[in-house]
Parts: C-alpha cells; sequence; structure tokens
C-alpha cells in the first residue's frame, strides 16, 4: 500500500546500513526521496559520492535522487535541501539516521574527537531538523520529523562516552522539538534501532543468525509507519526497535521522599534511607 504517495522524504545516510532499509521501504511506500550519504568509513572520516548515487540509481531518477553533502555542516545541509527543493519543489519527511562511531575510553578522547562525535550525531540532528522545520513552517505544512538515537544514549557504555553523550542529546533536543513544533502540526520522534550493520558486525560475531534477526528493514518498517499520515498523532517518542519487538522507552521518575522531621536532609539520614528513592 502506497501509504506515503505523494510525500517528499529526506533521509541522510541512506547508503548502507539500517538507512538503505529506509531508502528502500520509502520507495516501496510510493514516497519520493532525497538520498543523502557522505559516504564516510565507519568512524565517520572519509568521503565517497558513490553509496548515496548507488542507492539512487537503484530505485530509479523518477523517484529518487542523489545527495552526498556532510550533513554535519550548515552549508551541506543547505545545499541538501536546495537540491531536494529544486528536484521535488517541497519536503515533507525528515529521517535523519546518518551516524557513526568514532570513541575511545575517556582519557584518549581528546578535543578533536569529542567535537567530531557532538557535531557529527548531535549537529546534524539540529542542523535537520532546523533545516525541514523551517521549510515546513514557512509553507504552513505538516510535516513528519524521526532522528536517530542509541540504547547507549539512555544507558550509557563503557568506552563509547561520547557517542553516548551525542545521543542522550538527541534525545532531549527532539523531545524539546517535538513540543515546539506539535502546535504546528509537526512530529518529531526518535527510533531508537538494534541492527546488523557494519558498525555493529564485530557485536554479533558470536550470533550465526543475527543478520537475519537483527535485520535493518525491522527499523525501516516502524519508520514508514510513523513517517505516514496514520502516525500525524504521535509525536515526543523514542521508539527502540529490535528486530520485530518495538517498545516505547519511557524515563521512570520516583514519587520523591521526604525527610523526617524537618524540611532538610542529614547525611545520616541521606544514608540510611538512600534505597527508599
Ligand atoms: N546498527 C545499530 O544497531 C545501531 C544502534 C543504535 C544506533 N544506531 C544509529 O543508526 C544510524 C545508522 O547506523 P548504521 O548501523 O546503519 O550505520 P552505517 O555505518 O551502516 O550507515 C551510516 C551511514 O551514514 C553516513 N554518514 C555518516 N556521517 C554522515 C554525514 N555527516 N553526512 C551524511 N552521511 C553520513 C555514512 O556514510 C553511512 O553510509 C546511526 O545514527 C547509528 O548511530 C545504529
Amino acid at each position: 500500500m502506497a501509504v506515503l504517495a505523494g510525500k517528499v522524504v529526506i533521509i541522510t545516510g541512506a547508503g548502507r546500513g539500517i538507512g538503505l532499509s529506509h531508502a528502500r521501504a520509502f520507495a516501496r511506500a510510493g514516497a519520493r526521496l532525497v538520498l543523502n550519504d557522505y559516504g564516510t568509513a565507519p568512524d565517520g572520516t572519509g568521503h565517497d559520492p558513490s553509496i548515496a548515487q548507488a542507492i539512487a540509481d537503484e530505485l530509479g531518477a523518477d523517484v529518487a535522487l542523489a545527495n552526498a553533502d556532510d550533513v554535519s555542516t550548515r552549508t551541506g545541509v543547505e545545499s541538501l535541501m536546495a537540491a531536494a527543493i529544486a528536484r521535488f519543489g517541497q519536503v515533507d519527511v525528515l529521517v535523519h539516521n546518518a551516524g557513526f562511531v568514532n570513541d575511545s575510553p575517556i582519557p584518549e578522547i581528546d578535543d578533536l574527537k569529542w567535537a567530531a562525535s557532538i557535531k557529527g550525531l548531535l549537529g546534524s540532528t539540529f542542523l535537520t531538523v532546523q533545516a525541514v522545520s523551517n521549510h515546513l513552517l514557512a509553507r504552513k505544512a505538516p510535516g513528519q520529523i524521526l532522528a536517530t538515537t542509541s540504547l547507549i544514549g539512555i544507558h550509557g557504555s563503557a568506552g563509547l562516552a561520547t557517542y553516548a553523550a551525542a545521543k542522550a542529546g538527541i534525545i532531549g533536543f527532539c523531545k524539546s522539538a517535538s513540543m515546539e513544533l506539535k502546535p504546528h502540526n509537526i512530529s518529531v520522534n526518535v527510533i531508537s534501532p538494534l541492527a546488523y550493520t557494519r558498525l555493529t558486525e564485530p557485536m554479533f560475531a558470536d550470533v550465526p543468525n543475527a543478520a537475519e534477526l537483527l535485520a535493518p528493514d525491522y527499523i525501516a518498517d516502524v519508520a514508514v509507519y510513523l513517517a505516514s499520515p496514520q502516525a500525524r498523532e504521535i509525536t515526543g517518542q523514542v521508539v527502540d526497535v529490535q528486530g520485530p519487538r518495538v517498545a516505547l522507552i519511557r524515563s521512570v521518575q520516583g514519587e520523591g521522599v521526604a525527610p523526617t522531621g524537618g524540611d532538610r536532609w542529614t547525611a545520616q539520614e541521606l544514608h540510611d534511607r538512600w534505597s527508599e528513592f
């Protein structure tokens, strides 16, 4: 069923892994596509424009435009938006999926590595969401925006502190964006995927059928739904997808406990009652 017929969708990181599955699934759903991929190595370095071109060629020039801009820069995002509008006249949906992992144990993180990770993951989310939402606001058009986080941004991971910081920041930024944009009929949701790709292949070396169990196509099915008119009212959500299992990620805060015998805590009472919090 062509649930996205008539929609113009930008997908970043569309040449590999989860983004490649997004591209094929959104094409099957009838969307016209701007397929962005800078063509980096897994650590975010390098540039290969043939990666975006290959998937655009596969899907055909009538529905897909290749774009190899770097979405971590404002000039790259401006160029991507200009190309999308020149080709299709408008943008209705953003799927910001581009990402990489460039991390080290904390003692070895230098300023350049920290900045590259924050800029490439969190900065690119800010720039693409701002550009697409500004475009939608100017058109007074409804729209749907998806960004990409990771369970590592929620739970942390030893050795992946810059990645975790950037991916956690994406959640805070997108929840705020969802609140600002809801009155304008623009939804903003975040997908937290787990899929077998070049980034995760080493983690699953001992799982013989990981490629099938965690196929990126599972993530794409959920992304198509969240970008579809049926899901228009869903916003501000963080959606975990691991193979066929889908779960909303909710934050949990205790009810709050007051001190006994006054309104100030002593160190001793905090210590004694820590398990109640
Ligand atoms: N694979 C997983 O299990 C998993 C888990 C959690 C989060 N994620 C996130 O999902 C997204 C996709 O991951 P993947 O596993 O498919 O990775 P991947 O390496 O297979 O694909 C990512 C693509 O993004 C592109 N890219 C990177 N930086 C870019 C930039 N600045 N501009 C444009 N394109 C750029 C790369 O060239 C690459 O083709 C990433 O944001 C990643 O952090 C993946």
